[in-house]
């Protein structure tokens, strides 16, 4: 682990719990996630970077307590850019107090990823937004966001748990099930831009991989 938590504060997955019982909506998710999904979570990021290792300009979104974070930090090289997004103002805290020492110390942003403004593009960008609690105009404000902040050569990689949005669906009723029925219908309109999709068992609860590529990829060659 990079960094020392202070003293007084409970360790991280604590705070992370804490605060998903409070804004259960925004968090998503109970605990942070396994080693195993975070290390899935960067291999996109890494796998090409022996072939041009330019500087790299890295984007987390939604990085709770760090735990993708910090296989990021591990692996990228002094000069390479990492900002982290994230809307949470404890969470802020902590990742700022993690990895303070790291080689390359993450630019922690206070915003929510539909209003962050960085005047850049990334090569990667890593999400671990819970989008399937998201109202649907959100979703699609993020993604639209996200594709504007992605080179368009870039990789998408974001974590969703497996079959969740399809037992809410089954289970849902009324706007709760519109809501869903649309957020399926976006994944769908999105599924081209797959590249590749991972499931990870080890996670509480399992969960899936995505990798996607930018809408624009490759027009410039065509
Ligand atoms: C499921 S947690 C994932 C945390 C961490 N990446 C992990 O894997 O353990 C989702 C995170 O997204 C953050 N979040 C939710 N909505 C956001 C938004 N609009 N912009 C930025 N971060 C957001 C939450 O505060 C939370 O930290």
């Amino acid at each position: 682990m990079i960094g020392v938590p202070s003293a007084m504060a409970p360790p991280a997955p604590l705070r992370f719990l804490r605060q998903s019982l409070q804004q259960a909506q925004t968090v998503g998710a109970l605990w942070p996630s396994s080693k195993g999904l975070s290390r899935a979570m960067v291999e996109p990021v890494f796998a090409e970077a022996h072939k041009s290792r330019e500087r790299l300009r890295v984007l987390e979104v939604g990085a709770g307590v760090g735990p993708v974070t910090e296989e990021l930090v591990a692996r990228l090289l002094p000069g390479d850019r990492l900002d982290v997004v994230e809307l949470n103002p404890e969470f802020c805290a902590v990742l700022r107090e993690r990895f303070a020492a790291a080689p390359v110390v993450p630019a922690v942003h206070q915003v929510s990823i539909t209003e962050f403004n960085p005047g850049v593009r990334y090569h990667h960008i890593v999400s671990g937004l819970p989008l399937a609690n998201f109202p649907a105009k959100l979703v699609e404000a993020v993604y639209q966001r996200i594709f504007e902040l992605l080179e368009p050569s870039g990789s998408f990689v974001m974590f969703e748990h497996v079959l969740g949005r399809e037992i809410l669906n089954t289970f849902a009723a009324g706007e709760a099930r519109d809501r869903i029925a649309r957020l399926l219908e976006i994944e769908a309109e999105l599924e081209p831009l797959v590249v590749s999709s991972k499931t990870v068992p080890i996670n509480m609860p399992p969960a899936r991989v995505v990798v996607r590529r930018h809408p624009e990829a490759g027009r410039a060659e065509g």
